[in-house]
């Protein structure tokens, strides 16, 4: 796992962005594995100003979402199918449809998390995967306790989970929807690169888990230690837990640029 210390949320959005061009450059038909939350936005900011100033396409690549709401109607700005389009497949040049997510108006759940992970594997799998990670250590909606090998299924939301996103439901806990769809952590570490991205204080706790602590699934992020391809883009306070920070630091500026992330 390469950790990442950068001046904050606009470098780390500099250098997400940078992975993504990069990839789409070498495979223009990529598949890109896209985070809903606050997170990724301001790389979604920088992919689209890069797209508009004619240095990246999606036009030939694929997108799958990592999770979403069950029951939100179709139309609800929340809805993370809408949030994506909004944020970022609306803004630059995805084809119409290249971009999915599980059907959270599905009437048979189970089945349609069944052919959510057959549509991935049709894909040819996620080249890479941005990541966002929840207070309590979630990475797409996989709560402590998520199986480190479980695939697409139903989940019910932690408590903490519902209370901080309840921001997005006009401060009402109550209009937050119980239960959602997720990718599986065994699914998510399919993905060829992962690229995880966080911002502030209140993921410090978790990020200091995610990296330095032991693999479980009290912390499911943990999971990500055994990825071979796993980058942790980090501001100042999300690291300011981290026990190794300085090495972290040293490490990433010994890196021959030419490596990318
Ligand atoms: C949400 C999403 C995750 C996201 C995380 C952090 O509930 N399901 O995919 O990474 O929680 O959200 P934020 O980036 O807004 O802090």
């Amino acid at each position: 796992m390469e950790v990442v210390i950068t001046s904050g949320a606009q470098e780390s959005a500099r250098l997400a962005a940078d992975a993504v061009e990069q990839l789409l450059a070498r495979k223009p038909d990529a598949v890109l594995g896209l985070a809903t939350g606050s997170t990724p936005l301001p790389t979604y900011d920088e992919l689209v100003r890069r797209h508009e100033a004619g240095q990246v396409s999606f036009a030939r690549a694929r997108g799958f979402t990592l999770d979403e709401y069950i029951g939100l109607p179709a139309d609800h700005p929340q809805r993370y199918r809408n949030v994506i389009d909004r944020e970022l497949v609306g803004r630059v040049d995805f084809a119409s449809d290249a971009v999915t997510g599980p059907d959270g108006l599905a009437e048979d759940l189970q089945a349609a998390a069944e052919a959510y992970e057959r549509a991935i594997a049709a894909a040819g799998g996620v080249d890479l995967q941005i990541l966002g990670i929840g207070t309590n250590g979630h990475i797409a909606f996989n709560e402590p306790g998520s199986s480190l090998a479980s695939r697409t299924r139903v989940q019910p939301l932690a408590p903490q989970t519902r209370t901080d996103n309840a921001r997005f439901f006009e401060d009402d806990v109550e209009a937050v929807p119980r239960l959602c769809f997720t990718q599986g952590l065994g699914t998510i570490m399919e993905a060829r690169h992962l690229v995880l991205i966080a911002t502030g204080e209140g993921k410090a706790a978790a990020v200091q888990q995610l990296v330095e602590g032991p693999v479980s699934a009290r912390w499911p992020a943990t999971v990500m230690q055994h990825h071979p391809h796993a980058t942790v883009l980090l501001d100042e306070a999300a690291a300011s837990r981290l026990e190794l920070a300085d090495y972290y630091r040293e490490a990433y500026a010994a890196k021959p640029e030419w490596q990318g992330i």
